[in-house]
């Protein structure tokens, strides 16, 4: 049976779209079952079905906790199996996370650790780092701090901008977000407390992507495809 997954996103929602595309060529087998914004006017919501769009004003609301209690029952109420935040710009709340801890997902455009928060491509090219990324983790209250379970590598190559480096990790982002729903529709992915199980063994190190947008397990040579 299809997977049941809901999406959070606040902006143009370019990663909804790469997972409403690998559903529609049959690569994912799951179902978008909602889409939620805390933008009314986000572009996100506009590529699904209007009885799948959610939305609310997040500033209307007197608190995160209001605001986040009635996401969560619209998101609850469309029964997801994965919840994934697609560049959801709102930090949710401690109750939010916990209603939905072990389902919930979030990619970020960074090689987590590094750079949790905003502004990851200025930051790393202000750094000086040769390298950059993108991460797909499990959500908990910490911001950005879950378990990683797959990462995408860019170089950073010199004249870089913030744009020119957004650019280039977008373009990993889409593939690494599919290929971890993969994993999570086909039943394989599972937390457990700050532990990521992968076909019921623990996951120590995060996976990698390849250039061909498979995933690899990097510990141990040879590297074999998942
Ligand atoms: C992505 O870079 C995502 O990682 C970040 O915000 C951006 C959203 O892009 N959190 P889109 O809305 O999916 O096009």
């Amino acid at each position: 049976m299809a997977a049941r997954i809901a999406v959070l996103a606040s902006g143009r929602g370019s990663n909804l779209q790469a997972i409403i595309d690998a559903i529609s060529s049959g690569e994912l087998p799951a179902e978008v079952v909602g889409v939620f914004s805390d933008k009314p006017a986000a572009t996100a919501l506009a590529r699904v079905a209007p009885g799948l769009r959610w939305s609310a004003d997040a500033r209307a609301y007197p608190s995160r906790e209001a605001f986040d209690a009635d996401l969560a029952d619209a998101v609850a109420a469309c029964q997801p199996d994965w919840v994934v935040c697609a560049g959801y710009m709102r930090i949710l709340g401690d109750a939010f996370v916990n209603r939905f801890r072990g389902r919930l997902l979030n990619i970020h455009p960074s090689l987590l650790p590094h750079y949790p928060g905003l502004r990851t491509h200025a930051r790393a090219i202000a750094d000086g780092r040769r390298e950059h990324g993108a991460s797909v983790h499990f959500v908990i209250p910490e911001l950005d701090a879950g378990s990683v379970v797959a990462q995408a590598v860019v170089p950073v190559l010199a004249g870089d901008d913030a744009e020119t480096l957004s650019a280039r990790v977008l373009a990993v982002e889409h593939p690494l977000l599919v290929a971890v729903l993969r994993l999570a529709a086909s039943g394989r992915l599972a937390e457990h407390g700050t532990t990521i199980q992968l076909d019921g063994h623990p996951l120590f190190t995060a996976l990698r992507l390849d250039s061909a947008g498979v995933l690899h397990a990097p510990d141990g040579p040879p590297s074999v495809p998942v």
